[in-house]
């Protein structure tokens, strides 16, 4: 774990590290002007030419054949216990038993490919079980039948995978959805759900889908990019990991503000490994993501009101009830919601150190957006004291972006210190400070502080985290 700075590493002289983390010697002093033609979307795999197109065709149209062959003779109830191997081989001889019957040749390279689709299809989710398997893929994307992309290292590409038709798909999305219990159809025309695996799904289907049912799935990574990880990639300094490891283990209240898909959940994870193992901690989350090492930890996970509209227990209700459950500290997994009227109470009474996300693009429109957010509770309160209660329950705001070139960056660590009349005061301590871009459209900069030294380092001083004065002074890029 990231102790650099840590009381009991006190042993190791603490060396700075000023070396900015993308190289900027080198870089071009300003980005170019030249107008850069957009870059094409190219299929991962496109099928080269006709001739390919139709024998995937003709696969295909093999494929369900056999498939519905297949769940006419393979006895359903017995599936569930069979074996992975005996599974596969009865598949193998039914599925060669059928391709004799109407005389269909296929090479070996075909037949393995089949066999493999099918146990997919019969077992698994069809087309995209390729994709969740793919360990580089973050996410996956089908908008209707024909198309599926993924990112992978945050960028889009349009695989060659597809789905027979749209029946096809709706039935993997009824797949899905039926094992949690939930339904959709055109009444009901979209759904979340999770992944046996734990990965987080959403579909929508037709006529609310204009051009076939849309799946968004966020693949659940069994290995959280923990904060080392993160500095290798260049997602933060190593400096600003001190900062952060003072930060939490000092419990500050935090935010992570972000985009979507920007990294926040990733961000909070990570942060959490700050938190002393002593502690309890309690965890609400729409979607349970967040992989928690300590020892002592309650999750929790809403639910949304079922297809009678019944039975809702919404993130407010898992908050208040977290309250009576003596949290040493509350992580909550998004606040969108009335719930951040009982957030930041609890980071206002005691459950100092808890944690939580929100959906914004800068620190201050991230208060803006609690702001909005309490407006929207129903909170009958002046502006001035909705602003005091927040800058008194807020400590820090941690900025993470997904920038034009994929990369997923920590690009500000705000501190919120007071209020000067009727506006939250605030004051940026390190930001990413882009300098350029690279023929490839790579981003190039530097992190650095920006000279202000923390409001708060009084307070790591004397819990032991002694933060060296040069940690606040800007690196020169
Ligand atoms: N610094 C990083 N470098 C590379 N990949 C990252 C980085 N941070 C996050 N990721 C990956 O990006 C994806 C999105 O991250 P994450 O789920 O944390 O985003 P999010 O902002 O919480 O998204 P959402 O808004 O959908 O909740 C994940 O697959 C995660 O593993
Ligand atoms: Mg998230």
């Amino acid at each position: 774990m990231f102790s650099r700075y840590k009381k009991d590493a006190k042993a190791n002289p603490v060396q700075a590290k000023t070396a900015p983390v993308a190289p900027t010697a080198a870089a071009p002093a300003a980005e170019s002007v030249t107008l850069r033609k957009p870059v094409k979307l190219e299929r991962a795999k496109a099928s080269a030419s006709d001739k390919d197109r139709k024998r995937k065709e003709r696969l295909a149209e093999i494929k369900l054949e056999l498939h519905r062959e297949l769940l006419d003779n393979l006895n359903l109830a017995a599936l569930e216990k069979a074996s992975e191997a005996d599974l596969r081989s009865e598949i193998t001889s039914i599925s060669t038993e059928v391709l004799q019957e109407r005389a269909i040749v296929l090479n070996r390279q075909e037949r393995d490919q089949l066999f493999k689709e099918l146990y997919n299809e019969v077992t698994g989710l069809g087309p995209l079980e390729t994709l969740l398997q793919d360990d580089s893929v973050n996410d996956i994307l089908v908008n209707g039948p024909q198309q599926i992309f993924v990112e992978r290292s945050g960028k889009l590409e349009l695989t060659d995978i597809t789905f027979k038709d749209e029946k096809h798909l709706l039935r993997i999305i009824d797949k899905i959805v039926s094992a949690v219990g939930r339904r959709v159809d055109e009444s009901n025309p979209y759904v979340d759900a999770r992944l046996a695996d734990g990965s987080r799904f959403n579909a929508m289907v037709p006529p609310i889908a204009v051009d076939g049912s849309l799946v968004s799935i966020r693949k659940f990574k069994k290995d959280k990019l923990g904060i080392d990880d993160l500095v290798n990639f260049g997602a933060f300094s190593e400096e600003m990991a001190a900062y952060l490891q003072a930060a939490v283990a000092t419990r500050l209240n935090v935010i992570v503000s972000g985009g979507t898909g920007s990294g926040k959940t990733t961000t909070l994870n990570a942060l959490s490994s700050f938190i002393d193992n002593a502690e309890r901690i309690l965890t609400i989350e729409d979607t349970a993501e967040l992989q928690l090492q300590q020892t002592h930890v309650g999750r929790m996970e809403s639910r949304p009101p079922n297809v009678e509209g019944k039975g809702e227990v919404s993130p407010r209700d898992c908050l208040k009830n977290a309250l009576r459950m003596r949290p040493d500290r509350i992580i909550v997994g998004e606040t969108r919601g009335e719930e951040v009227i009982d957030m930041l109470q609890a980071m206002n009474t005691g459950h100092d150190g808890s944690m939580t996300t929100i959906h914004a693009n800068s620190a201050r429109d991230g208060v803006s957006r609690l702001e909005n957010m309490i407006a929207m509770a129903g909170i009958e309160m002046p502006l001035k004291a909705v602003r005091s209660q927040i800058s008194s329950a807020v400590n820090l705001i941690v900025q993470a972006s997904r920038l034009q070139d994929g990369s997923r960056r920590m690009t500000s660590i705000t501190e919120i210190t007071g209020m000067e009349g009727d506006v939250i005061s605030m004051q940026e301590i390190f930001r990413f400070q882009r300098t350029g871009l690279t023929p490839e459209n790579k981003i190039i900069g530097h992190y650095t502080a920006t000279g202000v030294r923390s409001h708060f380092s009084e307070r790591f001083r004397m819990w032991g985290y002694d933060l060296p004065a040069h940690i606040y002074e800007p690196t020169v890029g």
